[in-house]
């Protein structure tokens, strides 16, 4: 069965490389600027002297106030499970396609073929591919940073990867000699868009091609490295001998923004794009065994990996991480590539100049994406990250600066990000938790350790997950994305799903508990996976305790209730592998889908929680058999699932992941991503287009039907709103 997850089945992510003995063991909304603050913070934007008129015309937005909290109701019919190539939401709502794959973002740029003759160039000025993580930036009508602007904005989306034979013209073959403009078109096509939304005079969101604001961040955009590896000797490149520099970010997966109004975006599964020799023998014990950790053993390439070294030139020899030349320190060859790879990369939106700054201090690791804690002035800002790989941990970060409203742009993000606490988490059997520091000298941190000595602080930070290792982290079933609840601060974290083979029955944990077996699936596991929670001891999100239970198991609605469906889902809310997860400011969960488990029964889907808190289910024996063994482990479930508290909203065309949301600040339009569409039928003849599984978007376009039948599937951000332009969801 093919896992549509973002790059094929044999990724560090779908690879277990952890081989660790570790046990497995008072703010109403999300912190905003006040209007006052960022009126304020755009004055200073402005005075950075770049901004110039954007003379829109046509642009009919307006500046709505998002109204009081209130106590919300689910108010939708909910959307059937569905296997037709469509995007289906409930009656009374619809669903259009805003950008999708190759839509130009400047005039000049021609109009999307899909035929894969745009040149590789072009794609610095298109939208990218595999839409992931988003987040929507109000702007107000001067140019301003406005977060309660629900008319105009800056939509930062994320392009994970790519459909690599959708894009061109012929069917690449990465076993030979690649051309340039292939390859660049690959890169381009990755990274993130910055792109203008407007409403028009009709009220309905479109970009704004002419915008100053546009921009593509690229695998080819220069950046800065930060934080304690910036300098140290793992950073040092024939691009950068003093590693302070960088070329651009990769596999941009979730994301995550700032309370000073930067957007975040995070490097997921790097290291699969890359080629390495047979050079153990002159790397050296601790540099195998960081490599190792991070999924590139010698002699090996990545499953990402399409032979973009075959270029000439730096840009893109540097995909072949060989060690070759004869320096010591790496300041002749592409030895220490990896390591500027696998971070949280901080971009302002707001400043189309400004240049990218990675953020070394929130480790390295397969970064889902990086959202923030409620944000309170005088104490330190909070990020809460998952690593995406079979058995890897949950992390924080804790600034060592305290917060001050006043602070923005990438000043602040040094400010910030650049100092301060990365921690990993132990879940106990108990349903408590702590968090341990990965500080260099604490917790096992220090040069001692024999298979890889944390020399320095920047060690601890590129070895991550060897770090979280020797401090006793717990590895948990796939961690995917993380969402703060607005109201409560509580936290929310996917763990998409895990399989025998990397979890044998013998480690389920109270907060990993679930294994069984299903007949659609020759795998055994946890094949649906679940939705872990939290809450800080004292509702502080600098504890360094906390308790935690399981608020949602998914599973298929028949599946047994007293091992499988714990959370007692029925066909109005069954789903299987939560991966992205975003609270709107009214505290409605929205949980997305990336999932081959239930794909006999349904395409991806999105729903909405209306979630209560840690400690409104209660405890659970949950007695697992697979292969003829068997366990019984004590965990802690939510209150189950109801219509009233858990419905399906969307479920989007055939070989889609839904991934990445984010609303008007009037809850009046919410934004969409569906990715890859078609991509399960990717390695068929170009020749054969009526072979692919999915013709989406043109297949649901009334006016297209006729071309639809050979149409190239292009993943898109979609707009849903309510046809009476009501609040969506409730
Ligand atoms: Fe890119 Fe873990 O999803
Ligand atoms: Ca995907
Ligand atoms: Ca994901
Ligand atoms: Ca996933």
């Amino acid at each position: 069965m093919v896992n549509r997850h973002s790059v094929p089945p044999g990724i560090p992510g779908e690879e277990t490389v952890n081989t660790s003995s570790n046990p497995t063991l008072e703010h109403v909304l999300q912190r905003r600027l006040t209007r006052r603050q960022a009126l304020r913070a755009g004055v200073q934007w402005t005075g950075a002297g770049w901004l110039g008129s954007l003379g829109i015309t046509g642009c009919a937005f307006s500046v709505e106030k998002p109204g009081p909290i209130a106590p919300v109701t689910l108010g939708f019919n909910t959307v059937s499970k569905s296997l037709t190539d469509s995007v289906a939401v409930p009656a009374g709502y619809s669903a259009r396609v805003l950008y999708a794959l190759g839509d130009p973002m400047a005039d000049g740029i021609p109009d999307w073929t899909g035929t894969g003759v745009e040149s590789g160039d072009s794609f610095t000025r298109r939208a990218g591919d595999h839409h992931d993580g988003m987040h929507y930036f109000g702007l107000n009508a001067k140019d301003r940073s406005d977060p309660e602007s629900s008319g105009r904005g800056l939509l930062c989306i994320n392009h994970e990867q790519i459909t690599q034979v959708f894009l061109h013209a012929a069917v690449p073959d990465n076993t030979r000699p690649r051309t340039k403009d292939e390859v660049c078109k690959e890169m381009n096509a990755h990274g993130v868009s910055v792109v203008e939304i407007c409403k028009n005079a009709q009220g309905r969101f479109e970009v704004v091609r002419t915008s100053v604001f546009n921009r593509r961040i690229t695998p080819l955009t220069p950046m800065e490295l930060r934080g304690p590896v910036r300098g140290s000797e793992y950073a040092i490149t024939r691009f950068s001998p003093d590693a302070s520099r960088v070329r651009g970010t990769l596999n941009n997966c979730a994301h995550g923004h700032t309370p000073w109004g930067t957007y975040l975006t995070c490097e997921e599964n790097w290291a699969g794009y890359f080629k390495r020799g047979n050079d153990a023998a002159m790397r050296g014990s601790a540099g195998n065994t960081l490599l190792a950790r991070y999924g590139l053993k010698p002699g090996t390439t990545g499953p990402a990996h399409r032979n973009w070294a075959s270029v000439q030139g730096d840009d893109f020899e540097r995909f072949n991480i060989s060690l070759s030349g004869a320096s010591g320190d790496g300041s002749d060859d592409f030895r220490n590539e990896l390591n500027t790879f696998g971070y949280v990369v901080e971009i302002d939106p707001f400043n189309p100049a400004s240049v990218p700054r990675k953020r070394t201090a929130l480790g390295r690791m397969a970064h889902e994406g990086c959202w923030p804690a409620r944000a309170v002035p005088g104490k330190p800002v909070v990020f809460y990250m998952g690593d995406d790989g079979r058995n890897e941990y949950l992390y924080k970060f804790v600034s060592s600066a305290p917060y001050d409203p006043a602070d923005t742009g990438l000043d602040a993000g040094d400010k910030y990000l650049d100092r301060g606490t990365l921690y990993a988490a132990r879940f106990h059997a108990d349903g408590t938790g702590t968090w341990l520091a990965l500080t260099h000298n604490a917790n096992g941190l220090n040069r001692d350790h024999a298979a890889f000595p944390f020399t320095s602080q920047a060690a601890v930070l590129v070895a991550t997950r060897l770090a979280a290792d020797v401090a006793g982290a717990t590895k948990m079933d796939r961690p995917e994305w993380a969402a703060v609840h607005p109201l409560t601060g509580e936290v929310y974290i996917s763990l998409t799903h895990n399989h025998a083979t990397h979890r044998p029955i013998d480690q389920l944990d109270a907060a990993n508990p679930r294994a069984y077996e299903d007949a659609h699936t020759p795998r055994s596991g946890n094949l649906n996976g679940h939705i872990i929670r939290w809450r800080e001891d004292h509702d502080d999100p600098t504890a360094t305790a906390f308790r935690w239970d399981i608020y949602l198991f998914g599973a298929r609605s028949d599946a047994d209730l007293a091992t499988v469906n714990l959370s007692g889902l029925n066909s109005d809310n069954d789903f299987s592998s939560p991966d992205g997860l975003w609270f709107d400011p009214r505290g409605l969960l929205w949980i997305q889908t990336d999932d081959s488990a239930y794909s006999d029964a349904t395409n991806c889907m999105m729903l909405v929680g209306n979630p209560g808190r840690v400690g409104d289910g209660g405890r659970r024996r949950v007695s697992s058999a697979v292969s003829g063994a068997s366990k019984t482990v004590t965990t802690y479930v939510g209150e189950n699932a109801t219509v009233a508290n858990l419905r399906r909203f969307l479920v989007g065309p055939r070989g889609c992941e839904i991934t990445g949301a984010c609303m008007t600040p009037d809850a009046r339009t919410l934004f969409v991503n569906i990715q890859h569409p078609g991509q399960d039928t990717a390695g068929v003849l170009l020749t054969q287009p009526t072979t692919y599984a999915s013709h989406w978007p043109l297949s649901t376009d009334a006016t297209a039907e006729a071309s639809a039948g050979t149409a190239r599937p292009r993943s898109a951000t979609v707009v849903i709103t309510k046809d009476d332009g009501g609040e969506i969801g409730v």
